[in-house]
């Protein structure tokens, strides 16, 4: 349900303040294959990141999520956890084909490199112990059930807080090997025994359960949703480094780690940390300040959490609603006779994704002198967009039109039939890796933009724009610098300057989200020397609409004087 066009007539600016746009970035395929010394040799010791650990927990304490369906589910409504949850991209992580193929080409990179994603993305395997086998070969049902009900409802936060924490998580922590010392590098920590932790210290559970202030915490998501690649130091000149072979890294802290996702340090470094009155835009009943990532992503709802429990205010909705409009539709092909998954679930998760980022952000129109100024505004609470660097685009695409709506001139067209973007006339927000020479030396392969993500060690591009609260010194000490592109402090916008054609009577701007780019599909093909799921993926992608970018926002403006009729027609 696309937001409704909004038609403003033209403000006219004194003073031009059209600043031109850097040089588009150009980047010309990726390292060349050479690779002679790949898959670098590491070992588990390499990817070993502190907390729980294979045989910590035992799986006959662990339920699947089927067992929690008997009272959590079947009820609906959307407050209900379960059907909501199995919609979610996290719940699907476990079949989700776009991570095997890229998690195969990890792993022809990085020996062992597998073992940490799984930790992630199929976090049972950890309980199952499947995780030990880096290419995922092991796995089964109970594994890949993604982030599961139990998964998170066990979680146990590592920084022990007295008085506020349940007073058992003390010895569950002094049992680790290692306590985390920080959020982030799935250094999750897991009751060993079944007690359910949720936000109440009230509840009538016929199970066990534990009241958990971490599961209301951003820290809780934090834990997964900032990845460094534990293999590479930050060293005092900024730059990254490989660590030494067989060893893991010297510091567990995300932030000394080459980036590969840092959504929950950018939005710990915004200002939503403190919480922003954003109109009701955001949290569904709760009210309109937000702040935590469950403020927004299991917005407040009316109900039962339980099929007969008690009907609350505040329950957090299970739908984790974020971007993964592209990837749905994918894992909705991948798992069309698939038994255990719910379609329909899927495709309502789906609508609230598309629901998700046409909330993201507010796009702008404004004549300047000869100019057309469009400022886009980033409403998240991390940078736009955010999460997973491989793939993840947004951008702007403006059309001028004449007096019959004809179009004169267009930035950043998309061609569907080829999936050609025009990056060269407008602005793409992304975040592109590459190698150094240091990295090119180690892995035989050329310096500079790479898709191989796992060997990755510099950033060549991120101009993703930043959430509220931006401070350029804090965010670069966080690992989530702009690159590319200078955003000043407290700028969550970017303005998009580009010349007026004569003629011209109406401007039309649109800013589309892409997780799924055909070059990136096509790596994963190409570069697939192992197995068949750079083959699948490919198939499934061209089944599923082929990654069709997905509408924000649109507006548009009629060009004042130069407006010959009196409306535009939609
Ligand atoms: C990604 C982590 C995650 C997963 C997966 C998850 N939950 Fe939750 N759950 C939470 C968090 C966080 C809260 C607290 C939300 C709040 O109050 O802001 C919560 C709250 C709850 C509550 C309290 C009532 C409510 O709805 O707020 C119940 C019951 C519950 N979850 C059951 C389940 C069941 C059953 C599943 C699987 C179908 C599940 N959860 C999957 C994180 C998760
Ligand atoms: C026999 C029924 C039943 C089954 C099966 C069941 N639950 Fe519950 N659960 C409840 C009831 C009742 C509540 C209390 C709801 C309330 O007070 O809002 C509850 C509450 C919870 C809470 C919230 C705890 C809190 O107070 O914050 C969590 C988390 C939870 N269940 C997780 C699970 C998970 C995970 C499973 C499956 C492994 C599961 N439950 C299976 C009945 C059940
Ligand atoms: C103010 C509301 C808000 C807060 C707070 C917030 N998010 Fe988001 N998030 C959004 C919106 C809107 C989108 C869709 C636009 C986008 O993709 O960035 C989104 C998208 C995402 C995505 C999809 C990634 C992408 O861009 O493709 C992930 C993952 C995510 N959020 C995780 C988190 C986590 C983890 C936190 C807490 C550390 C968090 N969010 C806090 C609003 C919020
Ligand atoms: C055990 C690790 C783990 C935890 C804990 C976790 N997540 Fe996730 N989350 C993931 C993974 C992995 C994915 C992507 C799954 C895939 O497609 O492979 C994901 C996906 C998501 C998405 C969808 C992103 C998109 O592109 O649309 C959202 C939103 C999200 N998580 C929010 C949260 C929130 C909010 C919390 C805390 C309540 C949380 N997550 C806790 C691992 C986790
Ligand atoms: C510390 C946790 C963590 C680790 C380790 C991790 N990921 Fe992820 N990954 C995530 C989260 C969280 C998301 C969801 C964020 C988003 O949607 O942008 C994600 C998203 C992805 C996606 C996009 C999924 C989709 O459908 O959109 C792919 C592909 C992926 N990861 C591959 C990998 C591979 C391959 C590895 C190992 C080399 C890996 N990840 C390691 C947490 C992790």
């Amino acid at each position: 349900m696309p937001r409704p066009v909004s038609i403003r007539t033209v403000r006219r600016r004194s003073q031009l303040v059209c600043r031109w746009l850097p040089l588009a970035w150009l980047i010309a395929g990726s390292s060349l294959l050479q690779g002679q010394m790949l898959p670098l040799p590491l070992t588990a010791r390499d990817f070993q990141v502190p907390g729980t650990q294979v045989g910590d927990v035992e799986m006959g304490s662990w339920p699947d999520s089927n067992q929690c369906s008997a009272c959590h589910a079947n009820y609906g409504g959307s407050a209900e956890p379960h059907s909501t949850w199995s919609g979610s991209l996290m719940a699907l992580g476990g079949r989700d084909p776009l991570f095997y193929a890229q998690m195969t080409t990890a792993n022809q990179d990085v020996a062992e490199v597998g073992r940490y994603c799984l930790r992630c993305h199929v976090p049972n395997a950890v309980v199952s112990g499947h995780v030990e086998q880096a290419d995922g070969g092991s796995l089964d049902d109970f594994d890949r059930e993604g982030v599961s009900c139990q998964f998170c409802h066990r979680m146990v936060d590592p920084d022990y807080k007295p008085g506020i924490s349940p007073v058992e998580d003390e010895a569950i922590l002094a049992g680790l090997n290692e306590i985390p010392g920080a959020i982030g590098n799935a250094m999750f920590v897991l009751d060993p025994l079944d007690r359910r932790r949720g936000p109440y210290e009230d509840n009538d559970a016929n199970h066990a359960t534990l009241a958990s202030p971490f599961h209301r915490s951003s820290s809780m998501c934090g834990t997964c949703h900032d990845v460094g690649n534990v293999a590479t130091t930050r060293q005092a000149d900024g730059s990254y480094t490989y660590n030494a072979l067989d060893t893991p890294a010297p510091d567990d802290d995300p932030w000394t780690h080459f980036p590969l996702e840092r959504t929950y340090t950018e939005w710990k470094l915004s200002a939503f940390a403190a919480g922003v009155d954003m109109g009701g835009r955001f949290g569904g009943l709760r009210g309109p300040v937000v702040s935590t990532c469950q403020d927004c992503h299991m917005p407040t709802e009316v109900g039962r959490g339980c099929s007969f429990g008690r009907e609350r205010n505040d329950l957090g909705s299970h739908a984790f609603a974020g971007a993964a409009v592209n990837s749905l539709d994918l894992i909705a092909a991948h798992t069309e006779d698939d038994p255990s998954v719910d379609q329909q679930a899927i495709a309502a998760g789906r609508e609230r994704a598309l629901d998700m980022l046409q909330r993201a952000a507010d796009l702008e129109l404004e004549l300047a002198g000869g100019d057309i100024i469009a400022r886009i505004t980033n409403q998240s609470g991390h940078k736009l967009p955010t999460g997973h660097i491989e793939g993840r685009r947004v951008w702007l695409n403006l059309r001028y039109l004449d007096v019959q709506g004809g179009l004169l001139l267009e930035h950043g067209h998309y061609d569907q039939a080829n999936g050609h973007l025009d990056e060269v006339s407008t602005v793409v927000f992304e975040m592109l890796v590459g190698l150094s020479d240091a990295a090119a030396a180690a892995t035989g392969l050329t310096a500079g933009p790479t898709s191989r993500m796992a060997l990755a060690d510099t950033i060549v591009k991120d101009n993703r724009i930043p959430p509220r609260g931006y401070d350029p010194v804090s965010f670069a000490t966080g690992g989530a610098p702009a690159v590319g592109y200078d955003y000043q402090p407290g700028q969550h916008w970017y303005e998009f300057c580009s010349a007026l054609p004569a003629a011209a009577t109406h401007v039309e701007a649109t800013l589309y989200y892409q997780s799924l780019p055909r070059h990136y599909v096509e790596h994963l093909r190409d570069a697939n020397t192992t197995n068949d799921w750079g083959d699948r993926l490919y198939a499934m992608y061209e089944q599923s609409g082929s990654g069709a970018p997905v509408p924000m926002v649109r507006t548009r403006l009629a060009l004042g004087d130069r407006l010959l009729t009196d409306g535009f027609e939609d």
